[in-house]
């Protein structure tokens, strides 16, 4: 008989249990002493905010305990974490995970370090997440870029198929994709598992947005024959904002390798708070996952059924798409409808409802567990109606600058980070090489990165990116300005 990887205990969320209801007075940090928990009243009141400072801490350190002489000793003699670690591996199917406090980005830039290392190539989608390029910077890993297929018609990117990198880059040693993507597409994984390790090339897949894959039998990156798969538990799952876990299969990044990698990277007052939610977040999805998972999916295709019926508008999936599609993901296209995604996003935020991305042409929206199929069916409503209110005559699309950019590669991220730099005005840097990066967020995707020329079509994507959102990660937000690399 098989073994059944699902196990409701949570031994990390139950230590934290128990070191609250110690009610320790620590001689040690934080320097909060828990003096805010709920129900501490050390000083006779009954009043958190009357203790020092309680006005503006009592609510967001309420729940603050550290993994070191909070949820566990000094020592860590209880291992409460390493089993939580241990029961997370077994439960997507890998060898050996971590757990990390610093998000996917901390996941991308740890597999980049692992897999990876100075001069040594790495194939990376130029669409990844930035967190790739501060991987490769830390590294010292030589990137060659590859493109994603993008949509004739969308202008989106539909991920890396495993023909693109087959047998190409004699000596790449690993090979960086995302799946799902920001948008939702999913790739091949199998397919490119297979391709990578008949090159014995080792796979790395970011899949921060695809945390309840790992949960549905079969879909997990890891599963499906990836070697080292990084996952956000505060997007797609339940989590606290910033958890994330790297998780290892295979010999080919065995675990020591992953903890050396993860530790360079990992603060060392680590939250026994953020950790446990990781811990209850599994716990949770082996209790009553099952269920609620294929709720929260049946209620995102009832919702893509219903705006499927609004017309003109284009609802992505996997059958628009002919491809694997994430199941969470309600992703619209709106040319035809005439509407403005950046205007349709506006009217949501002010109404409560934020929506993860949106340019002139699209829209993406995350369903959770946590959304119920009656909230799911009234945003239905909500959306069809706003869809039509905001309507206009049908345009031709105007795709996003940033799946698109084909840079010319003068350095490497890393060469061009470390290198000596001076400003100058944006406008007038054409030709120069960019000693930094432009980085419209969300999503994400660096327009322009660490290396890379400058041209006349970038310095216009950059400031029409700056019209429509954030501009991120460079020195100057006015974007007037940019630091280059001084030859
Ligand atoms: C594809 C992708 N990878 C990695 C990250 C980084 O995740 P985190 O915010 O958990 O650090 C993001 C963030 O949005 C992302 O979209």
């Amino acid at each position: 008989m098989g073994h059944d990887p699902r196990e409701t205990s949570a031994p990390l969320v139950d230590a934290w249990q128990r070191a609250r209801a110690r009610r320790m007075h620590p001689l040690q940090v934080p320097g909060h002493k828990g003096r805010f928990a709920d129900g501490r009243d050390d000083l006779g009141s009954d009043d958190l905010p009357s203790v020092f400072g309680g006005d503006l801490l009592a609510d967001l350190v309420r729940d603050d305990l550290p993994m070191q002489g909070g949820a566990d000793d000094n020592a860590y003699t209880g291992g409460y974490l390493a089993q939580a670690e241990a029961l997370w591996a077994v439960r997507v199917g890998g060898d050996h995970a971590r757990f990390l406090v610093g998000g996917s980005t901390q996941g991308n830039i740890t597999s980049l370090i692992a897999a990876g290392g100075p001069e040594r190539r790495v194939a990376v989608d130029r669409t990844s997440h930035r967190s790739a390029l501060a991987g490769l910077v830390i590294s010292g890993s030589d990137p060659v870029w590859v493109f994603p297929e993008i949509h004739p018609e969308f202008g989106l990117p539909l991920g890396v198929r495993p023909e693109s990198i087959a047998g190409l880059w004699g000596d790449v040693v690993a090979v960086f994709v995302t799946s799902p993507t920001y948008v939702g597409m999913v790739s091949d994984v199998r397919g490119l598992a297979r391709q990578c390790h008949a090159d014995n090339r080792t796979l790395i897949v970011d899949q921060a947005w695809g945390a309840h894959l790992g949960f549905m039998p079969g879909c997990g990156a890891i599963e499906q024959g990836a070697d080292i798969v990084t996952t956000s538990v505060h997007k797609a799952l339940m989590g606290y904002s910033q958890t994330a876990v790297v998780t290892v299969r295979g010999g080919r990044i065995d675990a020591t390798r992953l903890d050396r990698a993860v530790d360079l990277t990992a603060t060392t007052s680590t939250s026994a708070t953020l950790l446990a939610s990781i811990d209850a977040t599994r716990a949770v999805m082996d209790g009553h996952g099952e269920n609620a998972l294929a709720s929260a999916i049946e209620s995102t295709s009832r919702m893509r059924a219903a705006l499927r019926r609004v017309p003109g508008l284009v609802v992505v999936d996997e059958g628009e798409l002919g491809q694997a599609f994430d199941p969470l993901k309600l992703t619209l296209w709106l040319p035809r409808t005439g509407v403005n995604g950046v205007a349709l996003a506006d009217v949501l935020w002010e109404q409560g409802n934020g929506v993860e991305v949106a340019d002139v042409d699209s829209i993406v929206m995350t369903i959770s567990l946590l959304d119920e199929p009656e909230f799911c069916e009234e945003t239905s409503l909500m959306l069809v109606a706003l869809l039509e209110r905001l309507r206009g005559e049908p345009r031709k699309p105007a795709p996003a600058a940033l799946w698109q950019v084909v840079p010319e590669v003068v350095l490497t991220p890393r060469a061009a980070y470390f290198a000596p730099r001076r400003r100058i005005r944006l406008a007038d840097a054409v030709g120069e090489v960019s000693a930094e990066q432009f980085c419209p967020y969300p999503p994400g995707v660096p327009l322009l990165a660490p290396g890379e020329r400058i041209t006349a079509e970038v310095v216009r994507d950059i400031a029409e990116a700056g019209r429509i959102g954030r501009v991120a990660y460079c020195s100057d937000p006015t974007l007037e300005s940019v630091e280059v690399v001084d030859a």
